[in-house]
């Protein structure tokens, strides 16, 4: 027999009750998440125009404050300089006492006299003035990425005209400007680029709209056939940073600050771009190498990862909400998001705040470990540069060799210098630093050809560069012409 009664009067009015119930508590349920949407939104979308109006230039990030205080009061939580993390944190960590190989690889440039982690924003124009890197013939290009000052220069000391200066965007007149700003020295504008990083390099005063103020970055879309104006809000989250947490150098005599993203963003991209330009940072103390520094490539390392490709911007992390009185705003505290993991994580991710940060020191530690392994193969390949021209071989012998060297530090650099320890994307910084480590073997396996050429077989004598100290003076051994002999009073017969 069927359990199944056929439709009747009977069954009709209690299916019908239910029916109506069920309608009801979900109609309740709805309206409930609706108004608890609203009031969580409420301040979210609430940029309106500012009560006071702010200038196109304003600068003062003070003056901004009387409209956004605690947007400016999370800025301001950046003058905490005292935050660690495993391998983070806003402490000035000094890397060449933390890596003393790096005084090595930078031997002959600044970054072997001086070289400590990035604070915060508030830090930025003191921490340019102070450092043992400045020795004040620097050009104007380095306070490009520093103070919101900048725009206002490039546009009061631009010579080239635009149409309507007076209705003229930020954007215009910046650009239009930047070529004569960037030609003038670091001295001429020490007096009149006082504040530090702040909410005009991000903002457009009238509307808070989010926009790019810097010419580069609006440059090197260009030449890629791209509108940085014409991107989705979430990739602007984005592009904000990117203005200054990118790979860059000083094009030509006038020091135009240009990325070099002409060929693409990676890493064999930015090389093929400078073997073709012929272009070098500096030459190796040791090695005489003809050398790149990669600066911070933190938006091009970013790009190749799993966040990015999912589509969650710089600021989803570095700046998520923050709730406070009621009001919802973006936390401008921007830091390691380890110290806030609550905030910057978990939205997304349904981990403990412990088991997130083993996650990611875990991914560090295996990085740190690889960059290590980089690092030691591309000193002692300096080394064995050095070693080879102690001994007589030519620079025409030897010069395909300082071309691996040059590609080996390049990668390595390309992953020692954008922030995060590999976090951003783990499995491109680790193709990178196994092509680093290749490519610096490599180098020193040629060298020990060309020495056992000249009849010495033995390992060169590495000089001790276990402190910052002898790693420092030692360098200055070569500069000075006097290094130790590598070969241990090996004469050519
Ligand atoms: C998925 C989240 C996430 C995204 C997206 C993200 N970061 Fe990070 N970022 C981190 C984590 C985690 C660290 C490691 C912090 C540490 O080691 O203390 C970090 C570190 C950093 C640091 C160094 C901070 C420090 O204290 O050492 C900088 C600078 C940085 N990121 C910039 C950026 C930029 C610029 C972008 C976008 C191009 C970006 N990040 C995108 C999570 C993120
Ligand atoms: C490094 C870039 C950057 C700087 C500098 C910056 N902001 Fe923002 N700001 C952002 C981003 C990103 C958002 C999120 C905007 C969005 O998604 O619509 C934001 C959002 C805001 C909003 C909208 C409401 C909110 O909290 O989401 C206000 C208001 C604001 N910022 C004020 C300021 C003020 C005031 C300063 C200077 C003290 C400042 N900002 C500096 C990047 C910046
Ligand atoms: C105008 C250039 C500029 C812009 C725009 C900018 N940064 Fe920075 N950022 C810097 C400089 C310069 C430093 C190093 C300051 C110092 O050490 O004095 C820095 C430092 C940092 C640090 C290190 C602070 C710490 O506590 O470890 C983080 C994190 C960071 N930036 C994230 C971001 C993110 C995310 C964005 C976009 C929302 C952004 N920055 C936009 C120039 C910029
Ligand atoms: C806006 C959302 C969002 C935020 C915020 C976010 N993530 Fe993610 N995360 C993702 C997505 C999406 C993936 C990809 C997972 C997938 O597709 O299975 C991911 C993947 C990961 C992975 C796995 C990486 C891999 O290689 O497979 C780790 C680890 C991770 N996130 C850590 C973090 C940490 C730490 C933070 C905070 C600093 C963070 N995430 C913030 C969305 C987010």
């Amino acid at each position: 027999m069927s359990n199944n009664p056929t439709p009747g009067k009977c069954q009709g009015k209690p299916i019908l009750g239910w029916f109506f119930f069920l309608i009801t508590v979900a109609a309740v349920f709805g309206l409930g998440l609706l108004f608890a949407s609203i009031m969580e939104r409420r301040d979210e979308a609430k940029i309106r125009p500012p009560m006071v109006k702010i200038d196109k230039f304003e600068a003062d990030n003070t003056k901004w404050s009387e409209n956004w205080p605690r947007q400016h009061a999370s800025y301001r939580e950046m003058d905490d300089d005292t935050t660690r993390t495993k391998f983070g944190g806003a402490g000035p960590i000094d890397y060449l006492a933390d890596t003393t190989a790096n005084v090595i690889l930078f031997a002959g440039y600044g970054f072997s006299k001086d070289y400590l982690q990035a604070r915060g924003h508030t830090y930025a124009v003191e921490d340019i003035t102070q450092t043992g890197r400045n020795n004040g013939k620097l050009p104007a290009t380095c306070w490009t990425c520093k103070s919101p000052d900048v725009p206002r220069l490039m546009a009061q000391f631009g010579k080239k005209k635009v149409a309507n200066p007076d209705d003229a965007s930020l954007q215009e007149l910046a650009v239009a400007g930047a070529g004569d700003f960037y030609s003038k020295k670091w001295n001429d504008f020490k007096d009149d680029i006082t504040h530090p990083i702040g909410c005009l390099d991000c903002h457009e005063p009238d509307t808070m709209k989010l926009r790019v103020s810097r010419p580069a970055l609006i440059e090197a879309f260009k030449r890629q056939g791209k509108d940085v104006n014409k991107v989705s809000h979430q990739e602007m989250r984005t592009l904000v940073c990117a203005q200054c947490h990118v790979e860059y150098y000083f094009k030509g005599k006038g020091k135009y600050l240009t990325f070099p993203w002409d060929q693409g963003t990676t890493p064999e991209a930015m090389e093929a771009y400078y073997n073709d330009a012929d272009f070098k940072d500096w030459t190796h103390a040791i090695s005489k190498t003809p050398m790149i520094k990669m600066q911070h490539p933190d938006y091009e390392v970013y790009s190749t990862g799993i966040h990015a490709f999912r589509g969650v911007s710089c600021a989803d992390c570095h700046m998520p909400y923050r709730s406070e009185g009621g009001a919802k705003f973006s936390d401008h505290h921007l830091q390691s998001p380890l110290l806030n993991i609550s905030n910057s994580c978990a939205v997304c991710h349904r981990w403990s705040e412990d088991e997130t940060r083993s996650r990611v020191e875990d991914i560090q530690t295996k990085n740190a470990q690889g960059r290590a392994r980089a690092e030691r193969a591309i000193a002692f390949a300096h080394f064995d540069i050095a070693a080879c021209m102690q001994i007589g071989v030519t620079d025409e012998q030897i010069n395909s060799v300082r071309q691996l060297v040059r590609s080996a530090q390049m990668n390595w650099d390309y992953v020692a210098a954008n922030n995060g320890m590999g976090f951003h994307s783990p499995q491109e910084c680790m193709r990178i630093l196994t092509k680093a480590i290749e490519k610096a073997q490599e180098a020193r396996i040629q060298a020990a050809r060309l020495l056992a050429t000249y009849g010495y077989v033995k390992e060169v004598v590495y000089p001790d560069y276990s402190t910052k100290e002898k790693a420092q003076t030692l360098i200055k051994t070569f500069i000075a012409g006097n290094a130790p002999d590598l070969l241990n009073g090996y004469k050519v017969q």
